[in-house]
């Protein structure tokens, strides 16, 4: 398996890296890409860790090289908010970079499984999809919204409120991934019970975790660390599905026909061809419903500026 990191210089793309170096099974390739000069380095310094997993690293402003035989490609490139920033005003910058480097995956790896972490991520996989699409290489299956950040942050904190082992909690995240679009569904969560102020601040608290990091950091950035162990996360479920392990599931932000808004995240199965399976998010309980169609308009518009951005 060869995993393509972009924007592997940055915060989450190191922490990604050192995570795959670390995870992925023996024989795999790692190809790590950012403009910044330092790359190279980077896989230098990955390369002295004693890992039967290869990695090389590209800079400057072409990825080809770098996406040549990937079977994943994993894109964090692009610019992170600062406090008082919310991820619909990281557009402008971002939109033009996924742009770029989706060009380049349709020329490349047109058949890689691509998963996109740059935000506003409800637009960029939006805007990912027009421009594969406008190259004649779109399948649905393939392209990926990563929103697995929304569900280790649900799994943690149901977790620390509830006095459990995080290992034993499971938690499915629905929508989008920016504010309201993100909903994790309390009521399906095995053995927890929740009261109605425990739900509304539970999903408040989730919703609004990313702004929990950037105002920690003050200025210095969003979530890189536990981003970069969200996105291993994902990114090793897609390799262990295109390797045929079975029952492989993770939510995801896809094409996948939703009745809600043509992307939505929801649980999928993956396999040898990306998702193989979309999967019914189940019974929702009232106030989770409610959420649910409250966050439509919003979503529905984050991706229409996803495709007019192309158009
Ligand atoms: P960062 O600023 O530390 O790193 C971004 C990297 O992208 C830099 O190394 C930069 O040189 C590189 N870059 C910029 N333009 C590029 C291009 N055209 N080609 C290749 N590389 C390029 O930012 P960080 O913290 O790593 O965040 C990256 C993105 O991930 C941001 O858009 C952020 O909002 C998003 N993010 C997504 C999350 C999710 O749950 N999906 C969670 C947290 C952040």
């Amino acid at each position: 398996m060869k995993v393509a990191v972009l924007g592997a210089a940055g915060g989450i793309g190191q922490a990604l890296a050192l995570l795959l170096k670390t995870q992925l099974p023996a024989g795999s390739k790692l190809s790590l890409y950012d403009i910044a000069p330092v790359t190279p380095g980077v896989a230098v310094d990955l390369s002295h860790i004693p890992t039967a997993v290869e990695v090389k690293g590209f800079a400057g402003q072409d990825p080809s090289a770098a996406l040549e035989g990937a079977d994943v490609v994993l894109i964090s490139a692009g610019v992170a908010r600062k406090p008082g920033m919310d991820r619909s005003d990281l557009f402008n910058i971002n939109a033009g970079i996924v742009k770029n480097l989706m060009e380049k995956c349709a020329a490349t790896c047109p058949k890689a499984l691509i998963g996109i972490i740059t935000n506003p991520v409800n637009t960029t996989v939006a805007i990912a999809a027009e421009v594969l699409k406008a190259a004649g290489v779109y399948d649905k299956n393939r392209l990926f919204g990563i929103t697995t950040l929304d569900v280790i942050r649900s799994e943690t904190f149901i977790a620390e409120l509830k006095g459990l082992d995080v290992a034993d909690v499971n938690v499915s995240v629905i929508g989008g991934h920016s504010g309201v679009t993100i909903l994790p569904l309390l009521s399906q969560v095995e053995g927890v019970s929740f009261t109605d102020e425990e739900v509304a601040t539970m999903t408040t608290r989730i919703q609004n975790a990313g702004t929990e990091v950037v105002e920690a950091k003050a200025g210095g950035g969003s979530a890189t660390l536990s981003m970069g162990q969200a996105a291993c996360r994902f990114g090793l479920s897609l390799v262990r599905g295109l390797q045929g392990e079975k029952n492989v599931v993770e939510c995801a932000y896809v094409d996948g026909g939703s009745e809600h808004a043509e992307f939505f995240a929801q649980p999928v199965l993956l396999g040898k061809n990306g998702v193989e399976k979309v999967l019914a998010y189940g019974d929702v309980s009232e106030f989770e419903a409610n959420a649910r169609d409250a966050m439509l308009d919003t979503l529905k518009a984050d991706i229409t500026l996803g495709v007019e951005f192309v158009k």
